[in-house]
């Protein structure tokens, strides 16, 4: 990335010496023949990096670091300063400055502090970008998708997130549940108090009921001091309680508790201790089901209920795969440093078509994988996406394909009944080639021969079809 630079010096010899040097070594450069000058180009400009000298009549070099640090804080300003001087400078470094060079000074001192400063600003520049890209995974404006259901539910969430209401979220595994939530608290104005998590299924029945709510020393075996449960850790912030349909029915009543007089003991202690929480749950269980099954308390069901937010999942919205697809694409390749744009369309269609049972995690997953495991190229094949070892859609010896190649790849049946006849023997065609080609690990010469194709015939539908196989493939069929 060429780095901008504004030179700021009355005297012009100087300043055509500083100018050459960092237009050698690839700066794009700037000059003003004096303060007035610089700070109205500072104004109008963004550079990367500001050289001024400290003593200039008119407007001096201070007012240049103030002006600049005010309009533009990220750009880095060096100031030169004439020997014995050197107070002056540190009153710049104060009013922001990045570091200053004493004259006379060589240009190769010169150039190792822009190098310096320049190098510090790029480590700054790329920390902001990763905790915007943090950030944006707790932000509902991080949600990719454009299905219409889960517009509606994040303008929801927007919405309530506001309030303290208790937010009840439901969904299948890696629906995004906890995305929600972080969203939820984020958007609050609880957010810059803590977001405490606890996952209700990961814990007995008593080590619940004491990681909720604390316990006194000596309340049982092993409890060798006081500990502050999770409802106090999250006093005057948000309480995420995950797997909610898991909590024994003993810790259900003292959660009620809790919500309806926002008060409660630690385990084995007599202190009432007050309680200001905001309380976000999540389930993959229907918790009416489990009501009615005498699993779960109704009256507390109906306290946590008071807004709920259902995430479809992932097959029953499938206009989001592909974008989401390509954003985590994007996601995982420049955490990687790699440059895959996109996916043929082969993998689109059996990413199109198979259920993802483990919804957007599963196909976070299965991305990373392609672009961790697969040589640099520009698309993503449908081999990529196949991840297991031994499945004999990629050439394996297991008996069946894994659920990924099987759904996407072996199912055929044109469903839609469109255009003409040509058109849909092409459709099936294309699709049932692919299929055979990935049962028989992409060798062209063993799928010709289950097609009843020659080499040749086979090299033609496949170019016609724009279906590419990979590298390893047997020889030049258009010879054959
Ligand atoms: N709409 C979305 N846009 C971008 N990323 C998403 C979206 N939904 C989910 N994800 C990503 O999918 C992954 C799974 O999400 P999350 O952990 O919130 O799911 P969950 O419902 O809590 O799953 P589980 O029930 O297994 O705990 C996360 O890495 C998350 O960043
Ligand atoms: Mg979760």
């Amino acid at each position: 990335m060429t780095r901008s630079v504004l030179i700021i010096d009355d005297e012009p010899l100087m300043r055509l010496s500083v100018l050459d040097a960092l237009k050698a070594e690839g700066y794009q450069v700037q000059e003003a023949s004096n303060g007035e000058e610089g700070i109205q180009k500072a104004k109008t400009s963004r550079y990367d990096l500001v050289i001024t000298d400290l003593k200039m009549p008119g407007s001096d070099g201070l007012q240049v670091v103030r002006v600049c640090k005010e309009c533009s804080p990220e750009t880095e300003v060096i100031v030169i300063t004439a020997h014995g001087s050197v107070d002056t400078a540190v009153q710049a470094m104060k009013l922001g400055a990045h570091d200053y060079v004493t004259k006379p000074f060589s240009m190769d001192e010169l150039l190792l502090t822009v190098d310096r400063a320049t190098k510090v600003q790029a480590l700054r520049q790329e920390n902001t970008a990763l905790r915007q890209e943090l950030e944006g995974k707790f932000n509902v404006d991080g949600m990719v998708g454009k299905n219409e259901q889960m517009r509606q539910l994040l303008e929801k969430v927007k919405l309530v997130a506001t309030t303290d209401a208790t937010v009840l979220i439901f969904g299948e595994s890696g629906t995004g549940k906890e995305v929600i939530a972080n969203a939820i608290h984020r958007n609050s104005p609880r957010c810059g108090q803590a977001l405490i998590k606890v996952s209700c299924a990961a814990l007995p029945e008593t080590l619940l009921e004491a990681e909720l709510f604390g316990h006194e020393k000596g309340a049982f075996t092993g409890a060798l001091k006081q500990r502050l449960g999770r409802f106090e850790l999250a006093h005057k912030g948000t309480l995420f309680l995950d797997e909610i349909g898991e909590i024994a029915p003993m810790v259900q009543v003292k959660l009620l508790r809790v919500l309806q007089e926002k008060r409660f003991e630690r385990v084995g202690g007599t202190e009432t201790i007050e309680s200001d929480v905001r309380l976000v749950c999540a389930t993959q269980k229907n918790l009416k089901e489990e009501v009615k099954a005498g699993r779960f308390r109704e009256d507390l069901f109906y306290r946590l209920n008071v807004v709920q937010v259902a995430l479809p999942p992932l097959r029953e919205r499938r206009e989001d795969i592909l974008i989401l697809a390509n954003h985590l694409l994007q996601r995982s390749t420049s955490r990687v440093q790699r440059t895959m744009k996109g996916f043929s369309p082969a993998a689109r269609d059996v990413l199109l078509r198979y259920s993802f049972p483990g919804n957007v995690r599963e196909l976070e997953n299965t991305i990373e994988r392609a672009v961790a495991l697969t040589q640099e190229r520009d698309e993503i094949q449908v081999w990529d996406l196949c991840g297991q070892t031994g499945c004999p859609f990629l050439g394996g010896a297991l008996q069946s394909g894994c659920g990924f190649c099987q759904e996407g790849l072996s199912n055929v049946t044109d469903t839609q009944p469109q255009g003409t006849l040509a058109e849909v023997r092409e459709r099936c065609e294309r699709e049932y080639i692919l299929a055979v080609l990935a049962r028989e690990g992409w060798s062209r010469t063993t799928a010709s021969k289950s097609l009843g194709l020659s080499r040749k015939a086979l090299w033609e539908k496949c170019k016609r079809y724009g279906i590419v196989t990979p590298d390893a493939d047997d020889g030049d069929e258009s010879s054959d």
